[in-house]
C-alpha cells in the first residue's frame, strides 16, 4: 500500500469522534429496553402508552434522518454534529427532570431526533474524509460503535437495575456526548463539503490538517466533481439507480428482522428456560457481545474482500438461521437449544455484513453535490421501515405464529441475496469518480 493511503493517528482520532454519534445512537435505542420497566411501574403505564414510549424515538429517528441530509449540506457537516449534540443534553434534561410521562415522550422525541440527524451526518462525514483504501472500516467504525453503545446500554442497565433508578440511565448518556462535543472542537470540516461550497482554500487546509498529501488533494479534487444541487438532481437517471440501491438496501436492513430477534432475544431465552428475568438479560449481554466480536470481524474484511462478498455471505448466514429459528418454534413450543444457537448465528451473520454494508454503500454511492440528501433520504428509508417492523411484528406473531414469523423474515433474506446479487456494485478501493461512472455505465 503507497504511503499516501496510510492512515494516520490523527484519522482515527478524527473517525472516533464522528463515529460518538453512533454510540449515542445505540446507547439510547438499547437504554430504554432497560429504563422501560422502571418507568411503568413509576407512572403506572398501560400498554399502549409502553408502546408508544417505545417507538416514540423511532418517530424522532425517521424526521432526523430526513432533516440530517439538509441540515449537512446547508450547514455542513461539523456544525450538524454539533447540533445533534445539543438536541441530546436537551433531551436529558427533559429526561432527567421528567414528572410525566409526557415529558419522557417529549424528551425521547428529541433523543431520536438527534440520533436521526446523526445517523445521516456521522457516516457521510466518515466516507468524506477518509482515504479510499480505509473507507469501508472508517465508515464501518461507526456502526462498531452502534453495537458498542448497544452492548454498553445492556450492562450498564444490568448493572443499575437493583436501583430501580431510571433517570441515571439516560443520565449516563452525557459522557459519550460530552466527549463527542469536545472532540468536535478539534476536527476539521469535510474537505468535500468544503470543496462543494467553492471554499478550495478552506478544503485544502483541511486535508492538510488530516495530513493527506498534495497528490492526494489532486486525486481528491478529480475524484469527486460536484453536482448540481437542486433536489431535481435525485431524478436524474444514474441517480436514480444509485438511489434504488440505497434504499433498496437500507430496507432490507431492517425487513430482515435484526430489532425483533435482537430485542425480542431476552423472551427467546426465558421461552427457552432462563426463567428469571435477570438471566435471560444476562444471556442478552452475551447476543450483545457477539454483535460486537462479529462486527469487528466484519470490518476488518470489508476492506480486503469487498462489501458484494460480505453481503452475500451475511444474508445467507441470515436466511439459514432464520430457518432454524423458525423450526425450533414450529416444532416445539419453547425453542430450545436450537432456538438459541440460531439466534446466536443469526445475530453473528448480520453483524459481520449486513449490519455495517448499508451504512457504508449509502456514503459511497451518491455524488458530491446531493450525496447529503440521498443518505437522508436512504436511512429515512431505515428508520421507517425499523418503525413499521416495530408496529407489526407482535401482530404478525399473533397471525401467523412467531415460527412463521421467523420464516418470513427467512424469506425477505433471499430475495436480498438475489437483490444484492443483481443490483449491488462493489465498491472495494474505488475511488467516488469510479463508483459514479458505474452508474453512467
Ligand atoms: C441497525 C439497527 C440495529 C443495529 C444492531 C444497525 O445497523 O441499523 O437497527 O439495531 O444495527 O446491531
Amino acid at each position: 500500500m503507497s504511503a499516501k493511503y496510510s492512515l494516520s493517528l490523527d484519522i482515527v482520532f478524527v473517525s472516533i469522534v464522528a463515529a460518538l454519534s453512533g454510540f449515542l445512537f445505540g446507547y439510547h435505542i438499547g437504554i430504554f429496553t432497560g429504563a422501560l420497566i422502571f418507568i411503568a411501574e413509576q407512572f403506572q403505564l398501560t400498554s399502549f402508552e409502553q408502546g408508544m414510549l417505545v417507538s416514540i424515538i423511532l418517530v424522532g429517528g425517521l424526521v432526523g434522518a430526513l432533516f440530517g441530509g439538509l441540515l449537512s449540506d446547508y450547514l455542513g457537516r461539523k456544525r450538524t454534529l454539533f447540533l445533534t449534540v445539543l438536541l441530546i443534553l436537551i433531551a436529558t434534561f427533559f429526561l432527567y427532570d421528567a414528572k410525566d410521562y409526557r415529558i419522557i415522550m417529549f424528551g425521547r422525541l428529541i433523543t431520536g431526533l438527534a440520533i436521526g440527524i446523526g445517523s445521516v451526518t456521522a457516516p457521510l462525514y466518515l466516507a468524506e474524509i477518509a482515504p479510499k483504501a480505509h473507507r469501508g472500516s472508517l465508515v464501518s467504525l461507526n456502526q462498531l460503535m452502534i453495537v458498542t453503545g448497544i452492548l454498553v446500554s445492556f450492562w450498564v442497565s444490568y448493572m443499575l437495575a437493583a436501583d430501580g433508578d431510571w433517570r441515571i440511565l439516560f443520565t449516563i448518556g452525557l459522557i459519550p456526548a460530552a466527549l463527542q462535543l469536545i472532540g468536535l472542537f478539534f476536527i476539521p470540516e469535510s474537505p468535500d463539503w468544503l470543496m462543494g461550497q467553492g471554499r478550495k482554500a478552506d478544503a485544502e487546509k483541511s486535508l492538510r490538517r488530516l495530513e493527506m498529501d498534495a497528490s492526494f488533494l489532486e486525486t481528491k479534487r478529480k475524484q469527486d466533481l460536484p453536482t448540481k444541487k437542486r433536489l431535481a438532481a435525485l431524478l436524474d437517471p444514474s441517480v436514480r439507480s444509485a438511489l434504488i440501491v440505497g434504499i433498496g438496501i437500507s430496507v432490507l436492513q431492517q425487513i430482515t428482522g435484526i430489532n425483533t430477534v435482537f430485542f425480542y432475544a431476552p423472551h427467546i431465552f426465558k421461552l427457552a428456560g432462563f426463567t428469571s428475568a435477570k438471566a435471560a438479560i444476562y444471556a442478552t449481554t452475551w447476543v450483545g457481545i457477539i454483535n460486537v466480536f462479529m462486527t469487528v470481524v466484519g470490518l476488518w474484511l470489508i476492506d480486503r474482500i469487498g462489501r458484494r462478498p460480505l453481503l452475500l455471505i451475511s444474508l445467507s448466514g441470515m436466511a439459514l438461521s432464520l430457518a432454524l429459528l423458525g423450526s425450533a418454534f414450529i416444532f416445539s413450543a419453547h425453542g430450545g437449544a436450537l432456538a438459541i444457537v440460531s439466534l446466536m448465528v443469526y445475530i453473528a451473520s448480520f453483524a459481520v455484513g449486513m449490519g455495517m454494508i448499508p451504512w457504508l454503500m449509502i456514503s459511497e454511492i451518491f455524488p458530491l453535490g446531493i450525496r447529503g440528501r440521498a443518505m437522508g433520504i436512504s436511512i429515512f428509508s431505515n428508520w421507517t421501515a425499523n418503525y413499521l417492523i416495530a408496529l407489526t411484528f407482535l401482530p404478525l406473531i399473533h397471525a401467523l405464529g412467531i415460527g412463521q414469523t421467523y420464516w418470513l423474515f427467512m424469506i425477505i433474506c433471499m430475495a436480498g441475496i438475489w437483490f444484492s446479487w443483481k443490483k449491488v456494485p462493489e465498491t472495494r478501493g474505488k475511488t467516488f469518480e469510479e463508483i459514479q461512472k458505474f452508474w453512467h455505465k
